[in-house]
């Protein structure tokens, strides 16, 4: 049952930031692949807006005299998880949503966000957001996305199972994620966190199961809590499909793609509006 009285999922998600890791959370890598391609791709003194309050992505290293503004909704992840002051550029955070920005039309050069199509519905906050991006970016803005991509073919329980219990899966994050994908539906039904749950709560009741969860941390495997009784959904486009939903506002430059754990699910891409 949805407890009223417990933070919403995203003031949870703040609480439980530090526990969080890969690949929910950029990595290294990702820090150096959108380096080099805003090396390459963006002029000094750009305007940047940051979608949510990712630490990695707010201290990448931007160009000389890049200003940044984030936009979040939620006050328990700016209070919490946003660096501010200890920014080495001039950055500034405001609470809204993203899709009724506060922006004027093209006042940005740059967007960028990490794993931020997730909480969407999609198809209607995927368009909508697609359309108030391109009307806040300049005519041939960049768009920096890391983006969570389910597999074009389900994989079954069995071989998570079986990973699992030979430690072949890195994190509690990458089995979250796995579960995630494996529940998910089409991508306008995308998967109920409160089922991620049952069967995460269905598969730690094995014993077997229980005996590996003891290699990760207590606090990492705790944050699954959040989705107990969560009705909210989250959805992860296949990389064709999210391409699709991005093709009326943006046309691709680059994608790379990581080589970490569940590196393939989470695809860095570059576009421009068109
Ligand atoms: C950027 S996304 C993904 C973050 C991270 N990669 C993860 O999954 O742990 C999460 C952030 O998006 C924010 N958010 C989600 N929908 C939003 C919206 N429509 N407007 C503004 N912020 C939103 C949440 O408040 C949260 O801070």
């Amino acid at each position: 049952m949805h407890d009223e009285t417990r933070p919403s999922h995203w003031e949870q998600h703040a609480l439980n930031w530090r526990h969080v890791g890969l690949p929910l959370r950029p990595a290294g890598q990702d820090v150096r692949i959108m380096e080099s391609l805003l090396a390459v791709h963006l002029d000094q003194a750009a305007r940047v807006l940051l979608l949510g309050v990712t630490p990695e992505l707010a201290r990448l290293r931007w160009p000389d005299r890049t200003h940044l503004l984030a936009v979040d909704r939620s006050a328990g992840m700016i209070q919490r998880v946003w660096p501010g002051d200890a920014l080495a550029l001039d950055a500034q955070v405001i609470r809204g949503d993203w899709n009724a920005l506060p922006l004027s039309d093209g006042c940005r050069d740059a967007v960028i966000g990490d794993g931020f199509y997730t909480p969407l519905a999609y198809p209607s906050d995927y368009h909508r957001l697609g359309r108030e991006l391109a009307r806040v970016l300049r005519p041939g803005g960049l768009y920096l996305i890391r983006a969570f991509v389910r597999p074009d073919a389900a994989e079954s329980l069995e071989v998570i199972e079986a990973d699992l219990l030979a430690g072949r899966i890195g994190t509690v994050h990458a089995l979250k994620w796995r579960l995630a994908m494996l529940l998910h539906d089409d991508l306008a039904t995308g998967v109920r966190l409160d089922t991620v749950w049952r069967l995460w709560d269905a598969l730690r009741a094995q014993p077997a199961v229980a005996d590996r969860l003891r290699q990760w941390p207590a606090e990492e495997v705790a944050t699954l809590e959040a989705y107990r009784g969560e009705p909210g959904r989250y959805t992860f486009p296949t990389l064709t499909e999210l391409r699709a939903a991005l093709a009326p506002d943006f046309t691709e430059l680059d994608c790379r793609v990581p080589d970490y754990e569940l590196g393939d699910r989470c695809p860095i891409l570059l576009l421009k509006t068109r």
